[in-house]
């Protein structure tokens, strides 16, 4: 069992100023989830009538991309390729003092202690991550178009980015750009992503910009940090597709 110290970012909304609180924990076992080690805390909390520590969760499997946590200075803590309620207490040692922040980015403003508002990621979606299907009764089967094994293993590793925002809140210039082309190349691969592509690429970047995220510098924080490992090649990718769409006009 383990005895830690956790300085933990407590803000009560958007509008007031935060600050970080230390919180002793004891009694954690290392086979604990990191979200598993705040219930504990939460717990200790509520029993002591004080205001538990907000903080984001929902599949707790790696899935759903909403436990957003700057853990000692790391999007989604020490661990690589995992999200924070994967990671397990056995990755620290009794004793230790642990940080835990929000995302840091003017694009996810921070709504309550450790949760912050990612619906920018939503709109950037709206704007472009979609296919239309005619449901008209003659849909072609998907499965009866040929697509090259190539093309449709990366389009699904594209398309395995949970939108959890690591990649932004760990760039230095705050950039969604691994974001946004994750959402671009899982269709930019495919043959029913072409009837939308130019407008796709264009509305999504737009959308990007208009949310006020940093632009790329290529130092490739993002790709060391994402928890499902999508990989900088699709940056590449997009600013393929936007070039092509800008020169269609
Ligand atoms: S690219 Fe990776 S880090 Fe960025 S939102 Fe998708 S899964 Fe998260
Ligand atoms: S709670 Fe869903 S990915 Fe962590």
């Amino acid at each position: 069992m383990m005895n830690l110290t956790l300085k933990i970012w407590r803000q009560k909304n958007a509008n007031e100023k935060g600050k970080i609180v230390d919180y002793p924990v004891s009694g954690i076992s290392p086979d604990m989830s990191f979200l598993e080690m705040l219930d504990v805390l939460n717990q200790e909390l509520i029993e002591k009538g004080k205001e538990p520590v907000a903080f984001d969760h929902d599949c707790r499997e790696g899935i759903c991309g909403t436990c957003s946590l700057y853990i000692n200075g790391r999007a989604h803590g020490p661990a690589t390729k995992i999200t924070a309620c994967q990671l397990h207490m056995r990755s620290f040692k009794d004793g230790d003092t642990i940080y835990i922040e929000p995302w840091r980015a003017k694009a996810f403003p921070v709504v309550k202690d450790l949760i912050v508002d990612r619906s920018s990621f939503d709109r950037i979606q709206q704007a472009g991550g979609f296919i239309s299907v005619n449901t008209s009764g003659n849909t072609q089967d998907a499965n009866a178009i040929p697509i090259e094994k190539e093309h449709a293993d990366k389009a699904f590793d594209a398309a395995t980015c949970i939108g959890c925002g690591a990649c932004v809140a760990s760039c230095k210039n705050s950039s969604a750009m691994l974001f946004v082309s994750a959402k671009v190349s899982q269709f930019a691969l495919l043959p029913q992503g072409q009837v939308e592509a130019t407008d796709r690429v264009m509305n999504m970047v737009k959308q990007m910009d208009e949310e006020g995220f940093g632009n790329c510098t290529n130092t490739g924080a993002c790709e060391v940090e994402c928890p499902k490992g999508i990989s900088l090649e699709n940056i590449a990718r997009m600013n393929r597709e936007y070039l092509t769409a800008s020169l269609k006009g």
